[in-house]
């Protein structure tokens, strides 16, 4: 499963889909107005020790160092982790590009970290709770980690909408195998699910239930706004209507007491 991901992530950055770009000149004039839209971090990041997990590709990792931070970036792909080091090569930014899985992060030390930042990526592994005892663990106490995911209820749903309208509720909730791959191969499918990819439901009680578990305290938690009032039927911003295709939560690592794990 995770040679699949690699192997997925490796042919998306030879096909310079949109999520393997780099940071732009416009992005990086201004980049937190571009990491932290919300105001999560305060303004101002700099000297903070980020670790941008499951975050190659070179935008995350340019973004945090050009706000003024020290970034750490942990991938499972090494062609993500190679746009990493050209834009860091190419901008003279320092940063620290490690190939590994957000499940175990033995290269990493215990509270090395201010700031996990963790895009879209969650659905890569069958059990989370091992990467949120991993945050956990490299974060310090009072420490940030800002995490994107899937909402569940997007993977369970149809790609394509119904004659009369609406999505389909097509895959079961409770569930240890991985996601089928959608039928469709419309563009939505393109930004809904990567092809080739193993994909995993997680239940909100895994996500939200889960980050608590670890030890933090979720501080707030967005659904960004995809969806367009006139978009075309069938279009992502159309399914975005109906599906909120993903969550945005901020979570405060607690005090120094022993974080609790459960499988
Ligand atoms: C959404 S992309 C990352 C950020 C992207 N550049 C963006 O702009 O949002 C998801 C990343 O997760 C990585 N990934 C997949 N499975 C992983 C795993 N088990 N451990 C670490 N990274 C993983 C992929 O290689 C990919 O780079």
């Amino acid at each position: 499963m995770l040679e699949a991901n690699r192997r997925a992530w490796d042919r998306m950055v030879e096909q310079r889909r949109p999520l393997c770009q780099p940071a732009s000149d416009a992005e990086l004039a201004d980049p937190l107005a571009h990491v932290d839209p919300l105001g999560w971090l305060g303004g101002n990041i700099r000297n903070w020790r980020v670790l941008c997990l499951a975050a190659g590709g070179g935008r995350h990792s340019a973004l945090y160092a050009t706000a003024g931070a020290a970034v750490t970036v942990v991938d499972l792909s090494p062609a993500m982790l190679e746009l990493d080091r050209a834009v860091a090569q190419e901008r003279s930014l320092s940063i620290r590009a490690i190939r590994g899985t957000m499940d175990d992060l033995p290269m990493l030390r215990d509270g090395e970290f201010d700031l996990v930042i963790h895009p879209v990526s969650t659905c890569y592994v069958r059990r989370v709770a091992p990467v949120f005892a991993e945050v956990a663990r490299v974060l310090r106490p009072g420490g940030l980690y800002v995490s994107q995911h899937k909402q569940p209820v997007s993977l369970q749903a149809s790609i394509d909408p119904q004659p009369t309208g609406g999505y389909q509720l097509r895959h079961t909730y409770y569930r240890e195998a991985p996601v089928p791959p959608p039928t469709e191969s419309c563009s939505s499918a393109a930004r809904l699910r990567e092809s080739g990819a193993t994909e995993f439901l997680h239940r909100w009680e895994q996500i939200i239930g889960g980050i608590c578990r670890a030890g933090f305290v979720i501080e707030d938690l967005v659904e960004p706004v995809h969806a367009k009032e006139d978009a075309e039927h069938g279009s992502f911003a159309d399914r975005a209507r109906y599906i909120a295709p993903y969550v945005r939560i901020k979570a405060r690592r607690r005090g120094s007491g022993p974080a609790l794990w459960l499988p």
